[in-house]
C-alpha cells in the first residue's frame, strides 16, 4: 500500500466522512469540522489514521473542549501513549510541556521525536495551550518524499547506512543563541539518563511500506565514517529533506491540535516570538523499532536501566 498524495488529487481529499483540506503540495492536511472526543466512532478514527498516512500531519482547529485527560485519552485510540523519557511530565500525565518561559520549552532545531531510543514513537499529538499574537509557527518536513526524490546512486548509498543518535548529540552546535538557562536545562534535565539507538538511514515505514530518511538533530554519527564524512553526508541529506518545497508550515491558534506521523517526518518550532508565552503539550504514541530495507530492527546502545545492561553491553560490543 502506498499513502502517497499526488497533485492530481484536489485541495480537499476525502477519507469517508471526513474532508481534509490540503495546507501544502507535499505534506499536511487541515481536517475540516471534527471534534476530536469520545463521540468520535471508530469508523471515523479509522479514516482519521488513513488521512494521516498520507498527509504526514494533519491539523484540527478549535479543539476548545480538550484538557490534558481527554488530550490523552484520544492518543491512546492510536496505541499506548508513553512519557518523555527524561522530561519529568506536569502532575500525573504522561504529557510533555513545552513552555518557552522555561529551559526546554523551545524545539527549535529539525528533529524526529526520540529517536535516541530504539523504538521512537510512531504518532505525536501537540495541542495549543498558550499561543504568542505572532510569530510561534511550526514546521514539518516529509522524510518519506525526501527520500522518494533522492537520485536512484544516492538512495542505494544510503539504504546501506546506519547512525547512533543520541540525547546527549551537540545541543549548541553552531549556535551562539543559547541562554544559560538552555544549556542547563539540556545539560539537567534533557541528558540526566543518558539514551543511544542506532537506526537505518532509510527504514521502511510498518503501514505504509514507504522509504523514510531518518535523520534530525538528534543523530551523532552515521557508522563506519570519519566525523568530517558524517557530517557533510548528514547536511547533505538533511538540507534535501527540509527543502521548503518538501515542508508545511503551521500557524497555531490556541485549542489547534497537530497529529504527525513521527516514522515519516521532522519538525522544528519557530522560535521567532520573543519574549512572549507559548505553551503547547505533547501526547507521544509507543512506536516500534525501525526496520531497513534488508530487514534489520533498530537497536538500543545505550539506556540508563541496569536490569539488562548485560544485553545492552553486548549489543554495544557487537555494533561498536
Ligand atoms: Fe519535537
Amino acid at each position: 500500500m502506498t499513502a502517497s498524495l499526488t497533485h492530481n488529487d484536489n485541495i480537499d481529499t476525502r477519507f469517508g466522512d471526513l474532508r481534509i483540506r490540503r495546507v501544502s503540495g507535499h505534506i499536511g492536511g487541515e481536517v475540516l469540522d471534527l471534534r476530536l472526543d469520545e463521540q468520535l466512532t471508530d469508523e471515523t478514527f479509522a479514516h482519521l489514521k488513513a488521512a494521516l498516512l498520507a498527509h504526514k500531519v494533519l491539523f484540527v482547529r478549535g479543539q476548545s473542549h480538550l484538557d490534558d485527560a481527554s488530550h490523552q485519552a484520544f492518543g491512546e485510540r492510536f496505541g499506548r501513549i508513553v512519557a518523555h523519557p527524561t522530561v519529568p511530565a506536569p502532575g500525573d500525565t504522561k504529557l510533555l510541556e513545552l513552555d518557552a518561559s522555561k529551559g526546554g520549552g523551545r524545539a527549535d532545531s529539525w528533529h524526529t521525536d526520540v529517536t535516541f531510543v530504539e523504538a521512537f514513537p510512531k504518532i505525536s499529538i501537540l495541542r495549543g495551550v498558550t499561543i504568542p499574537a505572532y510569530g510561534g509557527d511550526t514546521v514539518w518536513a516529509n522524510t518519506a518524499r525526501a527520500y522518494e526524490v533522492l537520485p536512484d546512486a544516492l538512495k542505494r548509498l544510503v539504504e546501506s547506512l546506519w547512525a547512533v543518535h543520541g540525547n546527549d548529540y551537540d545541543y549548541a552546535a553552531d549556535r551562539s543563541d543559547l541562554s544559560e538557562q538552555r544549556l542547563r536545562h539540556h545539560r539537567d534535565v534533557f541528558v540526566s539518563a543518558h539514551y543511544e539507538a542506532e537506526h537505518p538511514l532509510v527504514h521502511v515505514h510498518p503501514e505504509t511500506g514507504e522509504r523514510a530518511l531518518i535523520l534530525g538533530h538528534f543523530l551523532k554519527k552515521i557508522v563506519g565514517l570519519s566525523s568530517n564524512e558524517s557530517q557533510r553526508l548528514f547536511e547533505l541529506l538533511q538540507s534535501r529533506a527540509v527543502r521548503l518545497e518538501n515542508t508545511v508550515r503551521w500557524q497555531w491558534q490556541k485549542d489547534d491540535v497537530a497529529i504527525w506521523d513521527n516514522r515519516a517526518t521532522q519538525h522544528y518550532a519557530v522560535n521567532d516570538y520573543g519574549n512572549q508565552p507559548r505553551v503547547v503539550r505533547r501526547v507521544t504514541v509507543h512506536g516500534e523499532a525501525a526496520v531497513s530495507v534488508d530487514g534489520q530492527r533498530s537497536r538500543t546502545r545505550r539506556r540508563p536501566d541496569a536490569s539488562n545492561d548485560s544485553q545492552v553491553d553486548a549489543v554495544i560490543a557487537a555494533t561498536a
